[in-house]
């Protein structure tokens, strides 16, 4: 297959014009067998329900080109059980395990040329997403269904790659107790885009978000996860109902026990024992692994192991994971699914 002509070594994580998206639609209670359709628009209602009340949610997910020119994906299962917690969240009808895997696999093979060729660093970036989209104008569930995936390559998430990164802490809350912070729905992060423009305004990458109820412990680090490794060589990172339960850092809690040997726990991360850590980061399908240099909290900069350099626990997992993720380093049972 030939690769389209792009710079893959000089990508960000930015929107490209995309030639063929996956389409299914729900109606009269079922969803139609799915295709694959030219473009990168879709027609929907002024009514529908995604545009007014956020009846909207989404996953990300990322293909690997391997060395012996192979694309997989990484443990795909996961994103699809995730999408149907949030989808039951917002009232919409859930897609089964299956159709979502093979959907990806769809799109994967249809803009096969996008995908980045092994060596670049850069992947195939995965962005399957669930929509009420019928006519509708009532504050209630919508009576049509959109399933849609589109996929582009992308770079680094945060700029400059795999180097250290500085946040703030965030005054405002991206989730609310008890509200839709473990589900991936568009709202959560129309609220975070405030927050996200004053930290970049003041200098920040992004900022870390605390929990909403007591506003003493971490919660999240911008669009992807927190985690710490202490003085005593333990991974932690939070443990609490209004995070999003990614994926990455569930696949970082195993890396860290059964490759790395280390104790590995979900737990409370209070704020003011922040300096109990040598080294942290943030983790995600975009941000992969992202070294945290430094952290602004109430009139104080705690630095990390370094702002310039990524320290040496943190670089063991990353390249664990990414070796996982591209083939070259042996992964868990189950993680892998070749397209
Ligand atoms: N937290 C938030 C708020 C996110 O948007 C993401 C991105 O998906 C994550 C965490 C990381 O989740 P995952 O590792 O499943 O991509
Ligand atoms: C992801 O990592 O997949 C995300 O969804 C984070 C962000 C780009 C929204």
């Amino acid at each position: 297959m030939e690769k389209a002509n792009i710079k893959w070594d000089e990508l960000g994580f930015s929107y490209q014009y995309v030639d063929n998206i996956y389409v299914s639609y729900w109606k009269d209670g079922k969803w139609d067998e799915g295709k694959i359709q030219q473009g990168d628009r879709i027609n929907i209602s002024v009514g529908a329900t995604a545009l007014h009340y956020g009846q909207e949610c989404f996953e990300g997910l990322k293909a690997y080109s391997t060395k012996d020119g192979e694309i997989q994906l990484f443990r795909p299962d996961m994103n699809a059980k995730r999408l149907q917690d949030s989808c039951r969240r917002l009232l919409m009808p859930e897609i089964p395990v299956e159709k979502f895997i093979d959907a990806c696999k769809q799109v994967v093979k249809a803009n096969e040329k996008y995908v980045p060729p092994y060596g670049t660093g850069a992947t195939y970036y995965i962005r399957p997403f669930v929509i009420g989209c019928g006519d509708n104008i009532g504050v209630g569930p919508a009576p049509e269904y959109l399933f849609c995936i589109f996929g582009i390559p992308v770079g680094p998430y945060f700029k400059g790659g795999f180097k250290p990164v500085s946040m703030t802490t965030a005054k405002y809350d991206r989730a609310a107790p008890h509200g839709t912070g473990a589900a991936k729905v568009g709202g959560n992060y129309a609220g975070s885009l405030l927050p996200h423009k004053i930290a970049n305004e003041e200098g920040y990458s992004d900022c870390i978000y605390l929990d909403p109820a007591t506003h003493t412990k971490i919660e999240e680090a911008g669009a992807a996860n927190f985690f710490g490794i202490t003085k005593d060589n333990k991974f932690i990172t939070p443990d609490s109902p209004s995070i999003l339960p990614s994926i990455t850092r569930n696949s970082l809690l195993t890396v860290a026990r059964d490759y790395l040997g280390m104790e590995a726990i979900e737990g409370e991360i209070l704020m003011d024992d922040i300096d109990q850590f040598t080294e942290v980061g943030a983790c995600g399908t975009a941000a992969v692994v992202a070294p945290i240099g430094s952290i602004y909290y109430k009139g104080k900069e705690h630095i990390f192991h370094s702002k310039e350099e990524a320290g040496p626990v943190i670089t063991k997992l990353y390249e664990t994971l990414y070796g996982i993720q591209f083939g070259d380093v042996k992964a868990p049972e189950g993680w892998i699914v070749k397209v």
